[in-house]
């Protein structure tokens, strides 16, 4: 880390790690089970090279893009993470405003410690989608989506990786516990609490009995447009295009969930392939570079999503921290662009990416 602050989103980790009491820290960081896929998600991207194009004109260079038809000024998106509040006091307000100012999309999850039409009104100016998880409580599933509809939320992200919590065993280790004062609007709406909850606790909310009828159903009723997050396999993908989705979201949760799932930058050609065109795909999970959202986009991703970056530049600097994570991802995706030889992210194709190393010319 430079004498002058955190540069890299590894910088901002670090100090993040410094700054954040245990039971948070345990809690944003960790993986479930031995973490393999927590730590293969961000190792995978490294596993592909990039193929640069020379003598390309790179004068001009515009990382804008589009995200479900929504303009975004980089394709990285901020991913829905739970309990903003405990990285810094203003909480999902402060995303929204970071969002904004960077020119993207803010992900709101069930699990904020904010309401969708609350966030709303007081950030209205940040494009957003809402993250969904079904819950148990028919009232409460109409409620969140009535808040995102008044709140001009674009779009849900239906979260479908979750029908119980993963086990994450820094969780059971540093006791964790959702603290004093914090509250999670759709939690306690459903559970009566939610200060003192553990996450065992509060995933309880979610219907762990969804299926692709139900799913269905939902999106053939939603006034907004569905996003299914936490595909893994290209038969899933090829679901979603027959049951309503509005796109899909390659994840496995950040590692959070089944652990020794496949890292996402190897299950995303897959699911591009299954998909052939038809919706808009994404993918979350590692990303942690500019260049890491290079090869998603080479692999076929329309735009990325990043998670714990976001939560650790909020423990370092608040609405402020956020916006320099962002903007220095913005950064070297638009370096890294230029020196790719691609003047837009849609110039960005299949033959700018290789398996990396030896394997490449087995
Ligand atoms: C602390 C934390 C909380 C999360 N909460 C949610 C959530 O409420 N809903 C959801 O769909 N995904 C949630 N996720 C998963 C993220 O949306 C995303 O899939 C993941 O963080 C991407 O990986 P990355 O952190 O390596 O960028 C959470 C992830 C973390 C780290």
């Amino acid at each position: 880390m430079s004498d002058l602050g955190p540069v890299s989103t590894a910088d901002y980790e670090a100090r993040a790690a410094e700054l954040l009491p245990e039971g948070t820290l345990g809690y944003y960081a960790g993986g479930a089970g031995s973490e393999l896929t927590l730590a293969a998600n961000v190792e995978a991207w490294g596993r592909y090279a990039l193929r640069p194009r020379m003598l390309v004109d790179v004068a001009e260079v515009d990382t804008s893009t589009t995200a479900l038809g929504s303009e975004i000024s980089f394709p990285a998106l901020a991913a829905p993470t739970a309990l903003h509040r405990l990285a810094t006091a203003r909480g999902e307000l402060a995303t929204a405003e970071a969002c904004a100012e960077a020119g993207t999309i803010m992900t709101l999850s069930t699990l904020a410690t904010i309401g969708p039409a609350e966030l709303a009104a007081a950030a209205p100016e940040a494009p957003r989608w809402f993250q969904l998880y079904r819950t148990r409580e028919p009232a409460v599933n109409e409620s969140l989506v009535a808040g995102a509809v008044e709140g001009g939320y674009q779009a849900i992200v239906l979260t479908v990786d979750a029908p119980r919590p993963g086990l994450r065993e820094r969780d059971v280790r540093t006791g964790f516990r959702v603290p004093p004062g914090v509250d999670m609007p759709a939690v306690s709406s459903a559970l009566g609490r939610s200060e003192g909850v553990t996450v065992e606790e509060f995933f309880s909310i979610v219907d762990p009995a969804l299926t692709w009828e139900g799913f269905a159903e939902m999106a053939e009723a939603s006034p907004l447009p569905i996003l299914l997050k936490g595909l893994l396999t290209a038969e899933d993908a090829a679901l979603a295009c027959e049951h309503g989705a509005s796109g899909v979201i390659v994840s496995n949760h950040g590692g959070r969930q089944l652990d020794g799932v496949q890292a996402t930058a190897f299950a995303l050609p897959e699911i591009v392939a299954a998909v052939d065109g038809r919706l808009e795909v994404f993918v979350d999970g590692g990303i942690r570079r500019g260049r890491d959202i290079l090869v998603a986009l080479a692999l076929g991703a329309r735009a990325v999503l990043v998670g714990r970056p976001i939560l650790w530049g909020l423990a370092v600097g608040g609405r402020e921290g956020a916006l320099a994570v962002l903007a220095r991802l913005q950064a070297e995706f638009a370096t890294d662009l230029a020196l790719l030889g691609c003047s837009s992210p849609a110039a960005v194709s299949a033959g700018h990416v290789e398996p990396a190393g030896p394997a490449a010319q087995a």
